[in-house]
């Protein structure tokens, strides 16, 4: 297939990426909001660096050399094939709440589903983390009993949606934590392990650990049940990452024995794309204040920029320079808007329908409950900086994908995405799909739900594990 040169993908881009002109009856008002968000407008030409820069990126990650993108081995080199049979437990973390699963599968379908939401408090996020896995473990084991299964040995597949170094498949080495979680103890070892001998320290139930997996690796493997083409695992939700399947003679870091694979699944954590300065040429006033405002500072850049964790706190950041300035709300904030964390990703999601639908009171409810007290043109600015910061993530996250689909070189991708922030943004889906095909000219590929990819997808990866360690075993 011909190539299209970068120039002409950069006009076209510059015409699409166009966001509706900010429509308020002061005009002072209408320059200083334009000044204020200039640099959050991505132009085609930045957009077309950022694709290289993460090409390069993808390149050196896979080939162990210094790059931002880990690139990591899940060692799942197989997708469901209908023969995953048996009783699997899923335990899900990664969220402000985590989740016991139990599965049945059938002929690879799933004929039964138990969940139980557990939460975890702040204290135990931000902590000891014995005290985390020793939890965790206590509700493995009251999620047993309320099954009645604690006779029964019982497979688990552990999401745990963190950057992790994996050696084998129920080996994963934290590197760091991110979003709401900070147990510093815990960073540099096991979670398997920990996950392990907290369960035996209670030892009240016969749980064996199988199988460790990245969120997007269980949404790959959830979409492959859904759709054969299912190449590429995606969530976009508090957090933000992604994983293909790569070709297993490209894979550099495999530490356990190989058997002939022909492809496996990379969890590329492009959460940290741009934690060595690659991407500061986006980087904005407002992207550092988030930073400095985060749980863990200078690290997670790329996921700063596109996640439900972050994007509500861009909006804020914004808004609070132009209250400064005294562009919007008379020039007075309230309590509320000087606090961080306070204007949810969800806020924007609301707003942003207003905008889709052409009318809605989300808007003026939102900013009443922060107790702002807002004006027509307000209203509109709101409006206005939720579009720019929302169609900012939109471009990010398509540039990457269009990468990752020249890279993959199949004749069709489904890519399978799960996550609170895809679900609920009005219009991220309709904006992706049309940057990408703009980014990945002649690429055949869709967008595809995969709801709860971080559940059932462990138990899938817990059933494929026993096959591969039967597999393996005899041969
Ligand atoms: C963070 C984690 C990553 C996870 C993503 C989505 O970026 O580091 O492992 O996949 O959030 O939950």
């Amino acid at each position: 297939m011909a190539t299209v040169p970068n120039d002409h993908i950069i006009r076209i881009l510059d015409s699409a990426i166009r966001v509706a002109p900010l429509q308020v009856e002061d005009n002072w008002r209408l320059q200083q909001v334009e000044a204020a968000l200039s640099l959050v407008h991505l132009s085609g030409e930045k957009v077309v660096k950022i694709g290289e820069v993460f090409r390069s990126e993808v390149e050196k990650g896979i080939h162990e050399q210094p790059s931002s993108l880990q690139m990591e081995n899940t060692y799942i080199p197989e997708l469901p094939d209908g023969t995953e049979e048996g009783l699997f437990l899923a335990l899900d973390l990664g969220g402000t709440n985590f989740r016991m699963i139990l599965l049945e599968l059938e002929h690879g379908k799933l004929i039964r589903e138990e969940v139980k939401h557990y939460h975890i408090g702040e204290d135990m996020r931000i902590g000891c983390g014995e005290k985390l896995f020793d939890y965790l473990a206590e509700c493995v084991s009251d999620f047993v009993k309320e099954q009645n299964l604690t006779g029964t040995t019982l497979p688990l597949g552990f999401t745990f949606s963190f950057p992790m170094i994996q050696k084998a498949l129920d080996i994963g080495i934290l590197v760091t934590w991110t979003k709401s979680f900070n147990c510093p103890s815990v960073v540099g070892r096991d979670a398997v392990q920990m996950l392990r001998e907290a369960i035996h320290r209670r030892g009240d139930t016969h749980v064996e650990v199988v199988a460790v997996l990245n969120d997007t690796t269980g949404t790959l493997v959830q979409g492959a049940v859904l759709d054969s083409r299912t190449a590429i695992g995606l969530i976009l939700g508090t957090g933000s990452n992604a994983c293909y399947l790569e070709r297993a003679d490209k894979v550099q870091h495999w530490e356990v024995q190989r058997h002939g694979e022909k492809q496996v699944i990379i969890d590329i954590e492009w959460g940290a794309f741009g934690d060595n300065g690659v991407l500061d040429f986006v980087k904005t006033d407002y992207d550092r204040q988030v930073d400095q405002n985060s749980l863990i500072k200078n690290s997670f850049t790329f996921e700063k920029y596109i996640s439900g964790k972050y994007m509500g706190e861009i909006v804020r950041v914004i808004l609070q320079k132009l209250v400064k300035d005294g562009v919007v709300f008379n020039g007075k904030a309230s309590e509320k808007l000087l606090t961080s964390g306070a204007f949810t990703t969800s806020f924007v999601s609301l707003i942003e329908q207003d905008t889709v639908d052409g009318v809605g009171n989300n808007t003026k409810d939102i900013l009443d409950k922060l107790g702002l007290t807002s004006d027509e043109d307000d209203i509109e600015i709101v409006k206005y900086i939720c579009e720019v910061v929302s169609n900012r993530a939109a471009l990010l996250v398509s540039v990457c994908l269009a990468v990752l689909l020249k890279r993959m070189d199949r004749a069709d991708v489904t890519i399978a995405v799960d996550g609170s922030l895809f679900k609920h943004h009005p219009r991220l889906k309709t904006w992706m799909n049309k940057y990408i095909k703009l980014l990945a000219p002649g690429k055949k590929f869709r967008l595809l739900l995969a709801e709860d990819g971080s559940g059932k997808g462990a138990g899938l990866v817990a059933a494929i594990a026993l096959k591969l360690q039967k597999r393996f075993q005899e041969t």
